[in-house]
């Protein structure tokens, strides 16, 4: 067991708060200046997410919102951690690269050790790349660089499997991806291509399909602690999937994010990674 990290430490997870949320600029096709989030309810919708995690036992970290960020609230996109090491993220908009120094401030004093990619490769973080087990699973060509993430993957040693994204409403693989255990995820079909479809059912044992209208609700896009699988609202099918495998599903409202294109895990990044459970086996 890794004596830094003993069995029955909490999860951590860093949120931000939505007190500058809002719609100012458009960088994907969910996003309309003239469909503005109401702030009010973000917030509430905000804390209703923090406190069901709260709930569930995770230690909830803070980044402090900044003025005219009004996607820094999407913490996922800060880096993709892995053990110590944090791989800052380099994003394709310029609108949103105002966020990376505040994201590399913030992993640097809580001790992560900050690894940062060429001015020229693009990557959005635990938005883009998810492990299961120790296979790291990268979403490329909409956002992040394909080869940002072979780059990643030989800096952390592991194996990755890139598959590209091709509808543009699930720009980041967050929104049709989601690792559930070391073995197990869920998936949007039609946010790939065939091989990519074929790369993931070929490797991951137990592959959940998410139908259309339940991703358009961000049903993907889950927030996972042990047994327990936080999405917005409106998944009823993948409700009685996750139960049928054995695992916990729990509703929480989040309209206001959707319409900046994000939902539960968007709005969350697991400091101590995504498959801690293999980490705590290895050292
Ligand atoms: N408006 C943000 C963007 O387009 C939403 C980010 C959602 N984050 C995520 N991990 N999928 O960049």
């Amino acid at each position: 067991m890794n004596e830094s990290r003993p069995l029955f430490a909490p999860p951590r997870i860093l949120m931000c708060s939505p007190e500058y949320f809002g719609i100012e600029y458009e960088i994907n096709p969910w996003m309309s200046r003239s469909r503005q989030a109401d702030r009010q309810l973000a917030l509430l919708q905000w804390h209703g997410l923090a406190d069901m995690l709260e709930s569930l036992g995770v230690m909830i970290e803070r980044l402090h919102p900044v003025a005219k960020l009004p996607d820094l609230v999407f913490t996922a996109n800060a880096a993709l951690i892995f053990k110590k090491k944090a791989v800052l993220s380099h994003f394709k908009h310029t609108e949103r690269q105002r966020e990376e120094p505040l994201f590399h401030d913030w992993l640097t004093q809580h001790g992560f050790e900050v690894l940062c990619l060429p001015e020229d490769h693009f990557f959005e973080g635990a938005g883009d790349a998810l492990f299961v087990g120790d296979t790291l699973y990268a979403g490329y060509r909409i956002r992040s660089d394909v080869r940002s993430e072979q780059l990643i993957a030989a800096w952390l040693g592991c194996r990755v499997l890139a598959v590209e994204l091709v509808d543009p409403y699930f720009y980041h693989l967050d929104t049709c991806f989601c690792p559930l255990s070391t073995d197990s995820a869920i998936f949007y079909p039609g946010a790939f291509d065939t091989y990519g479809i074929e790369v993931l059912q070929s490797s991951i044992p137990l592959l959940i399909p998410v139908r259309e209208e339940e991703a358009r609700a961000f049903a993907c896009n889950a927030v996972v602690v042990g047994k327990h699988v936080i999405t917005n609202t409106g998944a009823p099918q993948l409700q009685r999937d996750l139960r049928n495998a054995g695992f916990t599903p729990h509703e929480t409202p989040l309209s206001e994010f959707v319409k900046a294109g994000g939902s539960a895990k968007c709005l969350t990044l697991r400091l101590d990674g995504e498959n801690a459970a293999a980490w705590r086996e290895s050292p």
